[in-house]
This record gives C-alpha cells, structure tokens and sequence, in this order.
C-alpha cells in the first residue's frame, strides 16, 4: 500500500492506496464521487474526465499513486465553481442520457479556467477528446460558449 495525500474538491484527503488503483477507481469508489464515469477504461472517451493540477485528463489512465499531491477537481465541484456551465447545458439541451456530461463539464471548465473569452475553435478543441453518442456536438459547444459569457472573470 502506498499513502499518499491529494487535495479534492477543495478539501485535503490522505488515503493508503493499492500500486494499481487507478484514479478513477479512487474518485469513485474510495471517495465515492460517482458523477466521474468511466466509459471505455482506455482513454479513448473521455467519460471520466477530471482536473488534476488545472489540466484535464482521463482519470482511468492516470494511477492513484502519481496524483500523489495534486489538486483535483470533479464534477461535483462545479456547483460552487461554475454552476453556470451546469445552468448553461440544460439550458441549450446539451443532455440526454448524460453519460458523457460529466466529462464534457470538466474539459469545459478546464479551457474556461484558461481562456475565459474561447473561440470556437478552441471549444472544439477542447472537447475533442469527449464523446458522445446522443446529443450531437452543437449543443454542446453553443453551451459552453454561452456559459463563458456568464461565467464571472
Ligand atoms: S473511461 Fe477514461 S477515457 Fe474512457
Ligand atoms: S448525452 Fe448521451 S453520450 Fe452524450
């Protein structure tokens, strides 16, 4: 077992964890922060998207052990930190099963935590790594667009 200390959602955590555990396996199940889901386990989908040290990355690729220090940052958060961005995806219809949200939410918030004012093309960069298999890519992207216009600088 290895200890290590990370700071999640604002709040300091030290927890003993297995050489193989992957950080999306602590998000959800040690921690029980279940709004990160996990789709294809591989890093092709982007479903379990999360912030660690200001930059999105796929928690199912990433080993508990190298976050060891990090600042993470999960989608429950994002009702302190930018409900806008939450308010703005149901607003423009961005939702349908959900599943991909979550990790659309948090490449979201990691560009907008950059470059508050993006381009379009900077979104759909962005978001490039995210799929979805309902919605479609427009809502989406008009959700986060309208969102940085709200989102306090
Ligand atoms: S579950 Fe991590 S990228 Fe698909
Ligand atoms: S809303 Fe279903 S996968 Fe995106």
């Amino acid at each position: 077992m290895n200890k290590i200390t990370i700071n999640i959602n604002g709040e300091e955590r030290t927890l003993e964890v297995k050489s193989n555990l992957r950080l999306l396996d602590l998000i959800r199940e040690d921690l029980a922060l279940t709004g990160t889901k996990e789709g294809c386990g591989v890093g092709e989908c982007g479903a379990c998207t999360v912030i660690m040290n200001g930059e999105a990355v796929n928690s199912c690729l990433v080993m508990a052990t190298q976050a060891d220090g990090a600042t993470i940052e999960t989608v429950e958060n994002l009702e302190k930190s930018a409900p806008e961005l939450q308010e703005s995806f149901v607003e423009h219809g961005a939702i349908q099963c959900g599943f991909c949200t979550p990790g659309m939410l948090m490449s979201a918030k990691a560009l907008l935590d950059k470059v508050p004012n993006p381009s379009d093309m900077q979104i759909k960069t962005a978001l490039e790594g995210n799929m979805c298999r309902c919605t479609g890519y427009i809502p989406i992207m008009k959700s986060v667009k309208e969102a940085s216009k709200k989102i306090k600088k």
